[in-house]
């Protein structure tokens, strides 16, 4: 843990302020689903400040492990290099060991997870043992034809996980991120290639989780092919009931 006397006094005040303003903020249980560039990740750091929720992104979590090689990257690696989906055991670990950390104590925004009915069973049971449920489950939909473009043009920042699109949302100097002048990288999955399998395993994995929270009345429908700015319009207007 860092030593408190070693924090600027002002980064300490601005962070108790921030706390402050979180504790009037309703507590929410958010699902963002959708297919491979559809904007999950690029909506959920927003929704995440405004509503001082935890951000748990599933692929983040996955691709951190495969790059500091741990027993769960390794198993995880082969499955995600091709575009197929890592077994249910492993997400549904990391989620739950994930949803204990303080940061989501107000609530938190679960993007690309569940991915599978069994893995929606499986969050049913762990928030049951919690005493919540799921409040709200954003569908990002999109029609698959929008997507190569969006997904062959994303760079990344690989530490901060701030992505950027050479043509919808370019950095200040191509190839630099805007923030600390590090380089950007394209992660090795984004290629027109293993994007079809992560389609195909979209439409017959994922796709039953939608109708699986129709069912249960907490499913709204985005218009994920807006620009990002009318997206995120929209997800403010969905959240706000
Ligand atoms: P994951 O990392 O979750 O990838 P994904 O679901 O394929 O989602 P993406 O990150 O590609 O898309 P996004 O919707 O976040 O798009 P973004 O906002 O960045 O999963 C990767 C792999 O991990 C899986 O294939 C699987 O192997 C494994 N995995 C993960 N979770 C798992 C689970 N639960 N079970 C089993 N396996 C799992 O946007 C994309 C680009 O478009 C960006 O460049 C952005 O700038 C741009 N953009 C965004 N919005 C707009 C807009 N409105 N208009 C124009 N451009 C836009």
């Amino acid at each position: 843990m860092a030593d408190l006397e070693d924090v600027q006094t002002v980064d300490l005040m601005s962070e108790l302020l921030r706390r402050l303003k979180c504790a009037q903020k309703p507590d929410k249980r958010l699902i963002f689903i959708g297919p491979p560039g559809s904007g999950k990740g690029t909506q959920s750091p927003i929704v995440k400040d405004e509503f001082c929720l935890c951000h748990l992104s599933t692929g983040d979590m996955l691709r951190a492990a495969v790059a500091a090689k741990t027993p769960l990257g390794v198993k995880a690696k082969e499955a995600m290099d091709k575009g197929a989906l890592v077994s249910d055991d492993l997400v549904v670990g990391i989620i739950d060991e994930a949803m204990n950390k303080p940061k989501c104590q107000k609530g938190f925004i679960l993007d690309g997870f569940p991915r599978t009915v069994t893995q929606a069973e499986k969050l049913d049971e762990m928030l049951k043992k919690r005493g919540t449920g799921i409040d709200k489950v954003l569908n990002f939909a999109i029609d698959d034809s929008v997507l190569e473009e969006r997904i062959t043009g994303r760079w990344i920042h690989p530490s901060s996980g701030r992505s950027y699109h050479t043509k919808f949302a370019p950095p200040k100097t191509p190839g630099v991120d805007d923030i600390t002048g590090e380089p950007l990288i394209q992660r090795k999955d984004d290629n027109a290639e293993v994007l079809r399998s992560r389609l195909a395993a979209f439409h017959s994995q994922t796709e039953p989780v939608i109708d699986y929270y129709g069912k249960k009345s907490v499913l709204t429908n985005i218009h994920a092919e807006k620009n990002p700015q009318e997206v995120t319009a929209e997800v403010q207007k969905a959240l706000s009931s």
